[in-house]
């Protein structure tokens, strides 16, 4: 798997990332740990390095599993990144969020010790908290880099506006936000400042929560998954959108690979500083989705793609309602006083 540069601050990844979410339990059963465990690993030893979590994952218990399987590797080659800012998913309400100086530093101490580790490669900020100035939170964060306990700062959903002014405090080394072939509406305003200002783009549901896999087409939602209540999985809105699966798997067919690889592909070809995460629960889709590295395709293929996926045609909104309020469009944070 080759190596890029997340950001201009040094850090360097693997192409390919890989979202450790699912492991604890979202969008299927949680997995027994040791399986967990082997996939991290496995994850490792076909060369990607770069893992993804937060604490709000579980929540804890996806940290905390990722530390188990930390304690198995080899700390300097692994590039780590966890989150905080999400106080409470808050089941019926809208989540809670908090970008408290002091409670980012309580958070961080709460992550190494999960993790068992004594620094973090890479920090996000997982939501923004529209209560606080974005130069508190960040100023906060560049406190803990100097303390050595972090090593490069991310936000995630962030506005235009909340990326520059924290940029300015500390530089970011990465935007973590939804982008798939059916999730664009970032193209337009939120990729240019990435790239203006050197930030590192790491796309997180690249699979469309397991839709390009076939997720609810192929095989049907379990009962317990998140999905069971998310906008484009519901029975209307999924009806319609099963058409775009069906563009895809046409297409798929035709460069000889699985609809997943297509979809990877075709976000993993938007650019050297683009580092997708992708989640599975499975040894075989694990394999599957590193093999869409050796998928190429031409600038007409991507175009085709593209275009095979028209906003107006994708129905339902991209997140659950509760999660509206807090995803990047709103996330501005008053002025500095
Ligand atoms: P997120 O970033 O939100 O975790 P994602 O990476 O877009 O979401 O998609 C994750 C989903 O895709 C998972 O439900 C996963 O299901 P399994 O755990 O059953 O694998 C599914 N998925 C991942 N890779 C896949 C593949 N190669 N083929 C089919 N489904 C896949």
């Amino acid at each position: 798997i080759p190596r890029v540069k997340l950001g201009s601050q040094g850090l360097e990844v693997s192409k390919l990332g890989f979202g450790c979410m699912g492991l604890t339990g979202t969008y299927s059963s949680p997995i027994y740990e040791e399986e967990g465990i082997s996939i991290i690993k496995e994850a490792f030893n076909k060369g990607i390095t770069f893992f993804d979590t937060s604490d709000v994952y579980g929540p804890y218990t996806n940290e905390i599993l990722l530390g188990k399987a930390l304690k198995e590797l080899p700390r300097e080659k692994v590039q780590l990144a966890t989150k905080f800012g999400i106080v409470q998913l808050n089941q019926g309400g809208n989540p809670i969020v908090n970008g408290k100086p002091e409670y980012v530093r309580a958070c961080l101490e709460g992550s190494l010790k999960r993790l068992g580790l004594d620094y973090i490669d890479l920090y996000y900020q997982h939501r923004i908290d529209q209560t606080v100035p974005i130069e508190e939170t960040i100023g906060e964060l560049k406190k803990l880099v100097e303390e050595g306990k972090v090593k490069y700062v991310g936000l995630s959903e962030a506005s235009a506006d909340t990326i520059r002014r924290a940029h300015a405090v500390h530089p970011i080394s990465a935007l973590q936000i939804e982008w798939s072939l059916w999730t664009r509406d970032i193209e337009e305003e939120i990729i240019p400042v990435c790239r203006e200002l050197g930030i590192g783009i790491v796309p997180y549901s690249p699979l469309g929560r397991g839709f390009f896999g076939g997720r609810a087409v192929l095989e049907s939602v379990p009962a317990n998954s998140s999905l069971a209540s998310h906008p484009r999985f519901n029975e209307d809105n999924l009806k319609k959108n099963k058409i775009l699966y069906f563009r895809l798997e046409k297409m798929a067919a035709k460069h000889q690979c699985s609809t997943a690889q297509l979809a990877l592909a075709w976000i993993l070809h938007q650019g050297n500083d683009v580092v997708p995460i992708p989640g599975t629960t499975k040894i075989k889709n694990l394999n599957n989705n590193i093999g869409s590295i050796n998928v190429k395709l031409t600038e007409d293929d991507l175009e085709e793609l593209s275009n095979a996926f028209p906003a107006q045609e994708v129905v339902g909104s991209r997140t659950w309602g509760s999660f509206e309020s807090i995803s990047w469009k709103y996330a501005n944070t008053p002025a500095k006083t």
